[in-house]
Order: structure tokens, then C-alpha cells, then sequence
């Protein structure tokens, strides 16, 4: 069993979530999105053209992208997960970047540069999100698209600042306790899992913005929003839709 050891006590840095999670990630979170729904969506926006999958984990989303032969990379901080994704990517299909994706991105350019499941949140710093909007926008193709992926956290400002929740794994339990940072917008969150061996810590930060803060952010950094949907198959978005997929393309290509 791998995550972190309760002795440890560590600073919280890019790689934190990926290293404490690589182990468990496939058989927790292989089906927490739409895998089909993404690949195909990402696969026909990219004309079959390079595409760069920022936060690529162990390779979830895209392998299925390169195994219908897109030309794809992925970004990310965790060397464990990157591990993860040399096991899965026997033949090589996409080409892995160890990186913090705020700090720096492969030159490019690409037709399509996306970023799913919330993982956007994950830049938690003070203006990692900014930075990382300005990297994508100098690498994108001039006719490329930048796609989001995103929870709406819609009214977060009035959820509760603290909260517990558990399930059951087959051998133990794993209870996750997050604490939000009312002035920041940043949660906190700490998954503990408990079995016959012990107990492993699995730390986790995320900054969330609505898809309204997302938008400013964007337009601030010359993005203009293509196109928002409720999910990869184009379902119209609305105010109660809880999640959503936003394209954005340079306002000055
Ligand atoms: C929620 S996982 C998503 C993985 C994959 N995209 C998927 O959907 O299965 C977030 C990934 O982003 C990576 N990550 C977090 N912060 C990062 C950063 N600053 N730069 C690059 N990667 C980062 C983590 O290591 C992790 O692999």
C-alpha cells in the first residue's frame, strides 16, 4: 500500500495529489467520467491533428484519443502517475511531459489542448490557473481550441465549510474530509483510508471557479468562449446543469 505514510508530515506540491492517488486511481476513478464521450469529442474537434491533454494522469482519457490514431502528449506533474501511464502505454501511443503544467508546456502548436475532469481546479497556487490559460494560449494551434472539463459549483460560496463523507472499498473503508477555505474558494481535502494494514492519507487541494469565473479569466487572457455544453455529447447547458464542457479559442490567433 503506497498514498502517505501518518508519520509524514510534507508540504502540499503539484505532484501531491497524483503521487498519493496513482495507486488506488484506476480503481477508483476509471469510470468517474465519460471515457467514450471525451475521446470522441476531442478525436473529431482535432481534425486528426496534435492534441496535448494537460493533467494526463495514468492515461484515462487519452489513450483512448491516440488509439484512434491522434496524434496526442500529456502533461503532468506526479511521476507516479506518469509510471502508471508507461505501463498502460506499452506501445507508446502518447508521449508523456513531467511537468508542472502552470510552470511550463510543450511547445506545439496544438489543434486542440484540453484539460477534463475538474483537473483545471487542481492548480491551487495563487495565479497558477492565470498562468497556465496564458501557456495554453502561446501553444495553441491559431485555429486550435482549448476544452474544459469542470463541476459547476454554483452557489459554493453557501456550501458548508466543512464536511465527512465514507464508502465502503471490499477490505476497508475510505472516508474523505474536506475543510473550504471560505475567503480563497480553496478546499481542502484529506481522503483516509482504513484496512488491515493500516491506514494510508491521500491529500487533495482544489481552487473551483464558476463557469462565469472561468469565462473572465479566459476573456482576460484573450480567450473568447466557442461553445459550452452539459456533457461530451453536446446537450445544451443550463443554469441547473452541474457540470460542463466549455470551448474557448484565441481572441487574437
Ligand atoms: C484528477 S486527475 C485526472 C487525470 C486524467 N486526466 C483523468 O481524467 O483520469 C488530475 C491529474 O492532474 C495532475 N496534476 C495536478 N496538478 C498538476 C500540475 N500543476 N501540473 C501537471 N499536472 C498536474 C495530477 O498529478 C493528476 O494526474
Amino acid at each position: 500500500m503506497s498514498g502517505m505514510d501518518l508519520t509524514n508530515s510534507v508540504s502540499y506540491l503539484c505532484s501531491t495529489y497524483g503521487d498519493s492517488f496513482a495507486d488506488v486511481y484506476d480503481d477508483w476513478y476509471q469510470q468517474v467520467t465519460d471515457v467514450d464521450g471525451t475521446a470522441n469529442f476531442i478525436a473529431g474537434l482535432s481534425d486528426g491533428l496534435e492534441v496535448l491533454e494537460l493533467g494526463v494522469g495514468t492515461g484515462r482519457l487519452a489513450l483512448p484519443i491516440a488509439r484512434k490514431g491522434i496524434p496526442i502528449s500529456g502533461i503532468d506533474a506526479s511521476p507516479a502517475m506518469l509510471k502508471r501511464l508507461a505501463i498502460w502505454d506499452s506501445q507508446k501511443l502518447v508521449r508523456p511531459y513531467l511537468a508542472d503544467m502552470s510552470d511550463w508546456l510543450p511547445s506545439g502548436p496544438y489543434k486542440v489542448i484540453f484539460c477534463a475532469y475538474n483537473t483545471f481546479f487542481n492548480l491551487v497556487g495563487q495565479g497558477d490557473q492565470e498562468d497556465c490559460l496564458k501557456l495554453v494560449r502561446d501553444r495553441l494551434h491559431p485555429d486550435g481550441f482549448f476544452v474544459l472539463e469542470a463541476f459547476v459549483p454554483s452557489n459554493y460560496s453557501q456550501l458548508p465549510t466543512r464536511g465527512v463523507e465514507s464508502r465502503h472499498l471490499s477490505n476497508g473503508a475510505v472516508f474523505n474530509i474536506t475543510i473550504r477555505e471560505k475567503i480563497s474558494g480553496v478546499i481542502r481535502g484529506q481522503s483516509v483510508e482504513l484496512d488491515d494494514s493500516g491506514v494510508v492519507l491521500r491529500p487533495w487541494r482544489v481552487r473551483v471557479r464558476t463557469p462565469d469565473e472561468l469565462d473572465q479569466l479566459a476573456s482576460d487572457l484573450g480567450f473568447r468562449l466557442v461553445e459550452r455544453w452539459q456533457d461530451w455529447y453536446r446537450s445544451p447547458f443550463s443554469s441547473s446543469s452541474d457540470h460542463h464542457i466549455s470551448v474557448y479559442a484565441s481572441t487574437n490567433p
